[in-house]
């Protein structure tokens, strides 16, 4: 605080001082200590601000990764809104040094996995809002130096399943927002430590029951939405929260609910029911003393005689019913709180006997969950009844096990002598989240083999001997989501297979022989996000191959037998983001080869393919959005021009035998402007071969090259100091110069270089 205290003072003293620490784009406000850079096109946080600055606003520009110590500069922000700035990465550490931090927004982002550190040192963080980012992964401990949070949004992500613990260290959090993810599982432990919660939204997920047990632990909550989850019945004491005041579970398809569901909930005041699919309700068990009003709009009421229980009820607890009849013709629209228990009838005995079996027909409640906690196993397999696990992992069995808890959530089954799965092979599992069964020298699954596994989201069916499947191997899999195929023996998609997978994202095919992708291989893969294909032998992209599914952002072609660049079939594709291509024989790349995907392609991958020649239009169009280009190992002399790629902050030119010479002014040019490591060596001519393009002068002399720098001193950071020994002759065959010792570089590294070190590195 005194250095604080003692800054505003110099600040106050001499303004002008401080005026030099406005980065350039940003609108510096001394008095108020803020720094404003929103939309400024920014590709990282500026390092020029003012140490006391203590409102930073970062939002809309184009910042792709938060390095660790991104802020370290800045020690008394207080506020910072990173929101809608492309962030797809956010390192361990990025925020340390922020223990004044009190607001952090990184909403509108493309982040997808929050790292265990990745929030460290935010120790007086109060709200942290991370909604429409596309987090599917939360790693433990991602969270627990947030002692002081009070509101943590996550929604619209793409969440599937909260593991234990994964909240571990809020110790103050009141809200907790969840809404708008696909989650279907809650581990037990999942909201665990969360003793001061009070609000809890877990709307529009795909929840199909009420995580009791997972709830039960909240017991400070007093409002829990879950409106907009596929929830068909709620039973007995399915809800035990001692605290809670208002509950929603409003548009869901409940068809039918306990008595007793609610009887756990003493201080209930408001219950929303409104928009399911209820007919009738009972009157609720005693227990909630406290109830007000129950609300059941939007269902089809049936307002008979069945009612009348009801209705007396509510009437003498001084409840209010929300909601009108449904039927029957002449009560319908009325409303419930209007109905007098003598006008709820049923005309006949016989019409009474029909209600009465329609009644008993429809409501046949779900099997109550097991309470004991011992739970069922196969023999020689291990089960924890905690988790949920059960694995018979490397057994040497050679049928699959039979008698799984039915509230298993992973059965893992890899390593064994199963050859084939027979259809219903897994009966009574319908919670299993993951299924293994690699390595089990599988030859065929049956028609419905997994039938029943309705919960199932992950399928690993890798390293395995399958050289086709039918149409209905996969019938019954309603939420299969990523299926892994990868090391089996297709040579071609299995068409058909993918039909009956409405909600499919990830389809895992790399390391098999399949020779070439047809028009139909795809179909009824409609909701494919990522595609994996590298390591077959495809020579051929029919060009309607990708049209079955739309909505592709990541397409892995690497390591296959393609000539050319499939430009037709990705006219189907228009929002591809990633592209790889890696390791095929392409020799040349001609014009607007990725014209169908130019506006959204933003990682592109040409490496290692023996590629002779670019088309100097051969990128057109990708300029505004590229961030990564790789195009190391290849037998490139001369490059396309990357002047007008903007976003780019990858790029890798090694391993080729590049021409320093006029024809790459462009290159050397660009170089110069660019804060990147390029990682671009000459070949020739000799006299420069091995040495940095950075660093050749002999460019000097081109028309246009007047304005280059004078080179720097040649012998200090070349990789290769020119050794003192005679050139070599120009006509060197260009396999030979292709040769060359690779220069040590990480294809990966995406790691951002600041302008000092792109000096030392290009
Ligand atoms: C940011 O980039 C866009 C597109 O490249 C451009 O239209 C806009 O003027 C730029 N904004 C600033 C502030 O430089
Ligand atoms: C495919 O095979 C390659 C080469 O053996 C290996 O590096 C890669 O990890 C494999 N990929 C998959 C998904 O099996």
């Amino acid at each position: 605080m005194p250095s604080l205290l003692l800054s505003l003072l110099l600040l106050c003293l001499c303004p002008t001082a401080h005026s030099a620490r406005c980065p350039k784009p940003c609108v510096c406000d001394q008095i108020r200590l803020t720094v404003a850079c929103a939309n400024k096109n920014l590709t990282q946080v500026p390092p020029a601000i003012d140490e006391i600055t203590v409102k930073l606003d970062l939002r809309s520009n184009d910042i792709q990764e938060l390095p660790t110590g991104a802020f370290k500069h800045t020690p008394y922000l207080t506020h910072l809104s990173l929101q809608r700035s492309n962030v797809r990465r956010v390192r361990e550490g990025a925020f340390r040094g922020l223990g004044r931090l009190v607001f952090l927004n990184l909403a509108n982002n493309n982040i997808d996995i929050l790292y265990q550190e990745s929030f460290d040192g935010l120790s007086s963080l109060k709200q942290l809002m991370l909604d429409r980012n596309r987090i599917e992964e939360i790693q433990p401990g991602a969270f627990s130096q947030l002692g002081l949070l009070n509101l943590l949004s996550l929604t619209h992500n793409q969440l599937v399943y909260l593991p234990n613990m994964v909240f571990q260290g809020l110790q103050n959090i009141k809200l907790l927002r969840l809404s708008h993810n696909a989650l279907n599982y809650l581990d037990t432990e999942a909201f665990a430590g969360l003793f001061s919660l009070t609000r809890l939204s877990l709307d529009h997920n795909e929840l199909q029951f009420f995580p009791t047990d997972t709830m039960t632990r909240l017991s400070e909550v007093t409002r829990l939405e879950l409106s907009h989850n596929p929830m068909t019945y709620l039973g007995e004491e399915s809800v035990s929260m001692a605290k809670l005041t208002h509950l929603f579970l409003d548009h869901m398809s409940l068809q039918d609910m306990s008595h007793s569901a609610v009887s756990k909930c003493p201080s209930l005041v408001h219950l929303d029911l409104s928009h399911n699919q209820l007919r009738v309700l009972q009157p609720l068990s005693p227990g909630t003393p406290s109830l007000a009003r129950v609300s059941l709009a939007g269902n089809p009421i049936y307002c008979n005689c069945y009612l009348r229980s009801l209705r007396e009820w509510a009437v003498g607890r001084k409840v209010r019913l929300l909601g009108s009849c449904g039927g029957p013709a002449h009560l319908s629209g009325e409303p419930l709180d209007n109905m007098t228990p003598s006008e709820l009838r049923c005309q006949s005995h016989d019409a009474m006997l029909k209600a009465e079996y329609e009644e008993a027909t429809r409501n046949t409640p779900p099997p109550a969950p097991p309470t004991d906690t011992h739970i069922k196993c196969p023999d020689n397999c291990v089960c924890q009844a905690e988790t949920q696990h059960s694995t018979c992992e490397n057994r040497g069995l050679s049928k699959i096990p039979r008698g799984f808890d039915p509230g298993s959530r992973l059965l893992d089954l890899r390593g064994n002598n199963f050859h084939y799965v027979p259809s219903g092979s897994f009966p009574g599992v319908s919670q299993a989240v993951s299924l293994h069964l690699q390595r089990c020298h599988i030859v065929d699954v049956e028609d419905g083999a997994f039938s029943g596994m309705r919960g199932l989201v992950y399928l690993y069916l890798s390293q395995n001997q399958l050289s086709s499947l039918s149409p209905d191997a996969f019938k019954g899999l309603p939420q299969l989501t990523y299926l892994h195929l990868e090391q089996n023996r297709f040579s071609l998609v299995p068409a058909g297979a993918f039909r009956l997978l409405p909600g499919l994202l990830a389809l895992h095919l790399e390391n098999n022989s399949i020779s070439a992708l047809g028009a139909g291989a795809l179909s009824g893969a409609d909701s494919l996000r990522s595609l994996y294909l590298s390591g077959n032998s495809i020579q051929h992209v029919a060009p309607g191959a990708l049209e079955p599914t739309p909505d592709l952002d990541t397409l892995h072609l690497g390591a296959n037998q393609l000539k050319e660049v499939p430009t037709d079939a990705l006219s189907a594709v228009g929002g591809l983001r990633e592209l790889r291509l890696t390791g095929n024989p392409i020799l040349w790349v001609g014009p607007q080869a990725f014209r169908p995907v130019q506006r959204t392609l933003k990682e592109l991958y040409l490496n290692n393919m023996g590629l002779e020649r670019m088309s100097p239009d051969s990128l057109s169009g990708l300029a505004p959005g590229l961030r990564s280009l790789f195009l190391e190992g290849n037998l490139l002399e001369e490059v396309p021009d990357f002047r007008s790629f903007r976003s780019l902050e990858v790029i890798n030119l090694a391993e080729n035998p590049l021409m320093c010479d006029c024809p790459l002014l462009a290159l050397r040019m660009w170089i110069e402007k660019v804060n990147l490591r390029v990682r671009a060596t000459c070949a020739n001519p000799p006299e420069v071969r091995g040495r940095w393009v950075k660093d050749v002068h002999t460019f000097h002399s081109c028309p246009g090259g007047e304005s280059l720098p004078p080179a720097p001193p040649t012998t200090t950071q070349s990789p290769r100091p020119p050794k003192a020994t005679k050139p070599k002759p120009t006509h060197l065959n260009r396999k030979r110069q292709a040769k060359m010792p690779p220069t040590k570089t990480r294809t990966k590294t995406k790691t951002r270089t600041g302008p000092r070190d792109v000096k030392k590195a290009v």
